[in-house]
């Protein structure tokens, strides 16, 4: 019974994002989905709840929707048509309002449902799948791939880290590169390290080239 509510929520979630082209789209979450499997098998977590948050957890994001609450409400109204019940229903909408980065300034997490879905999604953001999310979601912003005349921002608003300049390298700096140490579970502390140093490596590399250009 619960396996067919999480199979209905994956096709009505693959239907809505099949087209969404800032990297958030249904590929993002069926991978989400499975290291969230694969992350919760290692924690006491109710599958459930962890399945359910990791399906959901993009259809109220700022960036996709306009607005946050109606999204919520709409997920709310869904689950409870598929007839799950309301201790559930509020455990998984309480992890997809709180998981999001927003320029490190989210809440904290309340469950340990909650950061097994927050790591399998910041897994999503490193590695050669986060270099290639992050290079997709500046073009769809029209951010240039590497702007010397931009720094390094530290500490930003969310509404800075939204919409201020950027560009996509800098993002490595802001962001990406900080994940590794903000990964919650054991397992995805290490399946963070070789995805982090990947994107060490993919820098390195880029740097030698933007300066063999400038030499020339
Ligand atoms: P969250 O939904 O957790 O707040 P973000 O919006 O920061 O996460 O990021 C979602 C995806 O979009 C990640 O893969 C992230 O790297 C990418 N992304 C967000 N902002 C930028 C940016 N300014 N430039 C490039 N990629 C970005
Ligand atoms: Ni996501």
């Amino acid at each position: 019974m619960n396996e067919e509510i999480v199979l209905s929520a994956a096709e009505m979630v693959r239907e809505k994002l099949e087209n969404e082209g800032s990297g958030h789209d249904w590929f993002h979450i069926e991978r989400v989905w499975k290291n969230a499997i694969k992350i919760g098998r290692t924690e006491k977590v109710d599958m459930f709840v962890v399945q359910l948050a990791a399906l959901l957890h993009d259809l109220a994001d700022d960036k996709i929707v306009t607005s946050e609450e109606e999204s919520i409400s709409e997920i709310n109204y869904w689950l409870e048509g598929e007839g799950v019940p309301a201790g559930v229903i509020e455990k998984v909408l309480m992890i997809i309002q709180t998981m999001s980065y927003k320029g490190g300034n989210g809440r904290s997490l309340g469950s340990l449902e909650a950061k097994v879905v927050q790591d399998a999604d910041r897994l999503d953001a490193i590695g050669a799948i986060g270099i290639a999310r992050a290079f997709t979601y500046g073009g769809s912003k029209g951010q240039p791939i590497f702007d010397p005349q931009y720094e390094v921002r530290e500490e930003m608003t969310k509404e800075e880290y939204r919409n201020g300049k950027t560009s996509t390298v800098h993002h490595f700096y802001e962001k990406l590169l900080k994940l590794k140490d903000l990964m919650n579970t054991e397992s995805a502390i290490q399946m963070a390290q070789e995805r982090h140093q990947f994107m060490e490596q993919y820098l390195e590399e880029f740097f030698k080239e933007y300066m063999l250009e400038v030499d020339e």
